[in-house]
């Protein structure tokens, strides 16, 4: 049963199959797992919207071409940005704190999975 229930889900999500990034693929489980963390504790939802989308004057949108920071949308590239944070000297503004201490890799790194699944990205990146 379990392994049918993922199978419906990784078909679901099969649009962002293509989000293989490195050498770290992107799981149904870890983008399950991930949308947990960002709505959790960590308060992401807080800062970047329910939706990824941001906020009006903190944050910017998550699920459009652009990344500021997390450079080349990797998934790597999140990993580091979630886990160290973004200086308030960088974003000109308010600071991402770093969650690296907060969330343990596995959490970081399916709240990057859950991002990159929101959004074109890296895929649409690479297509052109
Ligand atoms: C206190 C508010 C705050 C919290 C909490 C927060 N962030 Fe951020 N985050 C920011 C700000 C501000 C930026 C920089 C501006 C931007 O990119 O929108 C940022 C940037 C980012 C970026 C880089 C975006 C880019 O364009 O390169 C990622 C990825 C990210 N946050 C993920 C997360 C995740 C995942 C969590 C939860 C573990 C989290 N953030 C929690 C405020 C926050």
């Amino acid at each position: 049963m379990r392994v049918v229930i993922s199978l419906l889900m990784a078909t679901a999500i099969s649009g962002s199959l293509s989000l293989l990034s490195g050498q770290t693929p992107i799981t149904a489980k870890m983008v399950a797992a991930g949308g947990e963390v960002f709505a959790g504790d960590a308060g992401c939802k807080m800062c970047h919207g329910a939706d990824a989308k941001g906020v009006k004057n903190m944050t910017g949108d998550m699920t459009d071409a652009e990344w500021r920071f997390a450079t080349g949308g990797t998934l790597e590239a999140l990993v580091k940005a979630i886990k160290q944070g973004v200086s308030s000297e960088k974003t000109g503004g308010l600071a991402m704190p770093a969650a690296g201490d907060k969330l343990t890799d596995e959490q970081v790194k399916a709240a990057a999975a859950y991002i990159l699944s929101l959004g074109p990205k890296p895929a649409a990146k690479k297509a052109e």
